[in-house]
């Protein structure tokens, strides 16, 4: 016999169906309102009432291409002090001068801190690196080591070394060249100024292209910065996540294990050279050994606070490649810069950077190139430590206080038509930007590329020794421009006189 499926009369299949149809709404209704406080922003007030600063509304400010574009256009919408959520997280964004020393330097008790990412400071750094570590003893110990290799006097003793690899720089794009037949691109070549110069700093080493040392170097310094944007890891906000393995996780593994053998593999391979009578010259990881018992540092710490070091290279590559780049796109700014160099330093010799007081206008355009293409936009974000009023606005304890440097740097009351690139703006300026950040009007300050106040870069002053080459050098063909280095391109260095090939061969690489 055949049983047939016949359906419920219509009456009774809604009767039927009805109590889980509201179950089910009241479920969806119930996920949604909880769902309202994870997606939009929220507002916190102080005990006397006052409100964070504005910002979006939307929590998840995922800004991977251009961040420095987007907070830029907040910072129109809603005034130079916003606030942006990323999860549970909370941003200020300062967007201008005073407010950025009002803060960060008058304040700085309060905002030196670091906020303790999942990827950069607890799984990269473990909890070590001093760029990454929170406002405490541990810092101060680390930055004060590291500070015993970036005053003035001894930054003196490795000057030469910076002069060298700027010597090296110059007479390899020119020999590669081939005297301006051929065009070259300069990337690799200011890589290895940069890393060279830093491993000369930490482990008194440095290393030709066929090396793999610098190239080694530079794979693990561009890991590192992929991963360690202030807003570039979901990871970093949504802590579930960090429970699980993902990409991210293990590759901020990989570049933790990376730092540790990399810079240790160089750290043992230096103190067996003194164990074994050597006399090395003086760099980081000399003093390093020499009081490591005293200084109680362990392997990790020393790893760390060399390979930071060796990090701060990278932002110097990348002005370099803008610089060259810039040059033959403004064949005028070329032209009057070589004028300077003829009359001030003359056509038979290099110059130093003792002679940087003596080039006014160079002066001027490395600024213009470090305001117009600062390395980091955001700096590297401070975190709060106690709750703050500022301007009729709160900022509680465990903010994350970003740096606005690109609306800084394009502000017109500042630097008027900011998006000229002219390096005239710097006339009359004779400090240097070590001496700049210290001024007391804000608005006087040349630029913000090494953040401010307590965390402030120490690397500024060896970043700011620049041996410039004081032969003719002509530079041709640059392509288009992109963000943190040109897009990539070749240039042409042609000698401007007869007497560049004599005198680039004067010394030997
Ligand atoms: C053009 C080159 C460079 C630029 C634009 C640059 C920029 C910066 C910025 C923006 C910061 C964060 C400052 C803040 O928190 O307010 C920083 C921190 C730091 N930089 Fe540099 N830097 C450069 C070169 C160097 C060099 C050459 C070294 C090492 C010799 C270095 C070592 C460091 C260290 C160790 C920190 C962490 C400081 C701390 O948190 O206490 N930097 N740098």
């Amino acid at each position: 016999m055949h049983s047939i499926l016949l359906p419920l009369p219509l009456k009774d299949s809604i009767v039927n169906t009805f109590p889980t149809l509201i179950g089910l709404s009241f479920l969806l209704v119930t996920f949604i309102v909880s769902l309202i406080p994870c997606l939009f922003r929220k507002n916190i007030v102080s005990s006397r009432g006052i409100s964070i600063p504005p910002g979006p509304i939307l929590r998840y400010a995922f800004l991977r291409k251009h961040p420095e574009k987007t907070l830029h256009n907040w910072a129109r919408a809603y005034g130079s002090l916003f606030s942006l959520w990323m999860g549970n997280q909370l941003f200020v964004v300062v967007s201008d001068a005073k407010a950025a020393r009002d803060l960060l330097v008058t304040q700085g008790a309060i905002f030196s801190s670091r906020k303790k990412y999942f990827v950069k400071d607890q799984t990269i750094f473990a909890g070590r690196g001093i760029t990454s570590s929170a406002y405490d003893d541990t810092w101060r110990h680390h930055r004060r080591l590291a500070m015993l290799f970036l005053t003035p006097k001894a930054i003196e003793g490795y000057g030469h070394v910076i002069e060298y690899e700027a010597f090296v720089l110059v007479r390899s794009l020119y020999a590669d060249s081939q005297q301006g037949n051929l065009a070259v691109d300069p990337a690799s070549y200011a890589d290895r100024y940069a890393v060279n110069n830093m491993l000369s700093v930490s482990f008194a080493t440095r290393s030709d292209s066929s090396s793999g040392l610098v190239k080694r170097a530079l794979e693990i310094g561009k890991d590192f910065m992929d991963l360690t944007g202030p807003f570039s890891n979901a990871i970093d906000f949504l802590e579930p996540l960090q429970w699980i393995a993902t990409r991210t996780r293990s590759r901020g593994r990989k570049v933790h294990d990376d730092l540790i053998r990399f810079y240790g593999g160089l750290y043992s391979a230096l103190k067996a050279r003194m164990e074994g009578g050597e006399i090395v010259p003086d760099c980081l990881a000399k003093t390093l050994i020499e009081t490591e018992e005293k200084e109680k540092l362990d392997w990790e710490d020393t790893c760390m606070l060399t390979g930071a070091f060796i990090l701060g290279g990278g932002p110097i590559s990348e002005i370099i490649q803008w610089t060259i780049a810039l040059l033959p796109s403004y064949p005028d700014i070329q032209a009057r810069a070589h004028e300077e160099l003829d009359r001030v330093i003359g056509r038979d010799h290099w110059p130093s950077a003792e002679d940087e007081n003596r080039l006014p206008y160079i002066r001027a355009f490395i600024k213009e190139v470090e305001r117009v293409h600062n390395p980091f936009w955001m700096a590297t974000p401070h975190y709060s430590t106690q709750d703050h009023e500022y301007n009729g606005m709160f900022i509680p304890k465990d903010t994350v206080v970003v740096l606005n440097c690109f609306t800084m740097h394009h502000d017109e009351e500042r630097y008027p038509d900011p998006y000229t690139f002219n390096p005239e703006r710097y006339l009359g300026d004779e400090l240097t930007s070590a001496e700049s950040a210290k001024l007391g009007d804000p608005m006087k300050r040349d630029h913000w590329s090494f953040g401010a106040g307590r965390r402030i870069c120490p690397g500024l002053v060896v970043a700011e020794l620049r041996a410039l080459p004081s032969e003719p050098i002509t530079l041709r063909d640059s392509e288009g421009l992109s963000d943190r280095t040109p897009l990539s391109f070749r240039v042409k260095f042609e000698p401007r006189h007869e007497g560049v090939h004599e005198a680039l061969g004067k010394l030997r690489i």
